[in-house]
């Protein structure tokens, strides 16, 4: 008798269960984005389109993924976006993603708009030896004592850093959600939101009332004087907002386009990447998101300059499709597909992913243990 084996050999085949199983208005909210969706689909095929241009016969043994964040030792550089309202994947929600996360050695950022309270959710992840960083992202508020309050209880509660999303003053026009009619079911909130000022609206509907609470450079220099935690900013494209962040001195940044939810036609992440990259010259430590859904994704991305990548909406797919063990087995999956594409790429270490890995051209002085090799274009052969 054949037994019925979860089809998950990809993080695409979690996605098309995870479509089986969700209420389609709940699948339209997690997986679509803003107007046309151009650039929900700009920031997959940008990745998909860039080579990977391989190295032979180099030594690959002792090879790993580990790598440093912003002085904290990661096992992998793959960590979970913010990504509200997570018990509309799954009863445990955020629980479960961070306990899977924390047992595969990943990073979690944790939604203001989490639907699971931050403290239980910490307890999923503190415990764990092997965990990634765990941090908050922060919805500004309109009130600032609300905001400082929210803070204090993540530090409170073990949270290591804030993530202050800086993309999002205002809802996204999400017609494909729209169109959904999409609506939180009853007993799915903004847990962390419950007696926010009155200004922002009724909490319990999604993103309501950011407008009134958009921060300025003045709010985030607010929060750094008054947190002990380093202070991200989640949402950063255009090089001069990067620059000024550096002179801020913000710990670090979160190149994203919120995953294409925002505004439609900004410019794909591994776009924007190299730009940002080039701006902060090596100040700030990057981590960039927005369709990275295989382990060449994020070799790529590693290779233009980030420290790290987050996944969004494949945690709520893994999620939908098979609680913590689906986010643990997307974890797995992309770990391991990014151990072979640096093995297929000649990288023992991620710190050997750069530039030449997605261009040879204007490559010449290579550095390699032994000598500097000449590179010649392909169409003039071999001397
Ligand atoms: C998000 N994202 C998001 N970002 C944030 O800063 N706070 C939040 O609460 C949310 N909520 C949220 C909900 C859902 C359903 C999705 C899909 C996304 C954006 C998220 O952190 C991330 O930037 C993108 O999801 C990355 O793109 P991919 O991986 O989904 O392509
Ligand atoms: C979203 C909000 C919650 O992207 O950030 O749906």
């Amino acid at each position: 008798m054949q037994q019925s084996v979860p089809l998950d050999a990809t993080l695409a085949d979690q996605a098309a269960e995870a479509r089986r199983r969700l209420d389609p208005a709940a699948w339209a909210y997690i997986e679509g984005g803003a107007g046309d969706e151009l650039t929900l689909r700009a920031n997959l095929d940008a990745w998909q389109r860039l080579p990977l241009w391989p190295r032979v016969l180099r030594p690959l043994a002792g090879g790993h993924t580990r790598t440093q964040l912003a002085g904290r030792a990661l096992a992998h550089p793959i960590l979970l976006a913010p990504v509200a309202f997570q018990k509309l994947a799954h009863a445990d929600g955020e629980w479960a993603s961070v306990l899977a996360a924390a047992a595969q050695g990943a990073g979690v950022i944790l939604s203001t708009q989490s639907s699971v309270p931050m403290e239980r959710v910490a307890q999923a992840a503190l415990g764990e030896p092997g965990r990634g960083p765990l941090w908050f992202q922060l919805y500004w508020q309109a009130d600032r004592g609300f905001n400082l309050a929210l803070a204090q209880r993540a530090e409170a509660a073990g949270y290591e850093a804030l993530v202050l999303t800086v993309d999002a003053p205002v809802h996204g026009a999400r017609d494909r959600e729209r169109r959904a009619g999409f609506a939180l079911p009853p007993g799915i909130s903004a847990v962390h939101l419950q007696g926010a000022p009155a200004a922002l609206g009724d909490p319990g509907t999604f993103c309501a009332g950011l407008p009134a609470a958009a921060p300025t450079w003045d709010d985030v220099a607010w929060l750094q004087a008054r947190t002990r935690l380093p202070v991200w900013l989640k949402g950063v494209l255009h090089p001069l907002d990067a620059r000024q962040a550096r002179a801020l001195g913000v710990a670090g940044l979160v190149v994203s386009n919120h995953g294409g939810r925002t505004l439609d036609t900004l410019p794909a992440t591994a776009q924007a990447l190299p730009l940002v990259r080039d701006a902060v010259q090596g100040a700030l430590p990057l981590i960039v998101d927005g369709g990275i859904r295989r382990g060449t994704d994020v070799l790529k991305a590693i290779a233009l300059g980030a420290s790290a990548v987050l996944i969004g909406r494949p945690v709520m797919n893994a999620l939908a499709a098979n609680g913590a063990l689906g986010v643990a087995r997307a974890l797995r999956l992309l770990r391991d597909e990014l151990e072979i594409a640096m093995a297929l790429t000649g990288c023992r270490t991620l710190a050997e992913a750069g530039p030449a890995l997605l261009s040879p051209i204007g490559n010449i002085a290579v550095d390699n243990e032994n000598s500097s090799h000449l590179i010649s274009p392909p169409s003039m052969g071999n001397p």
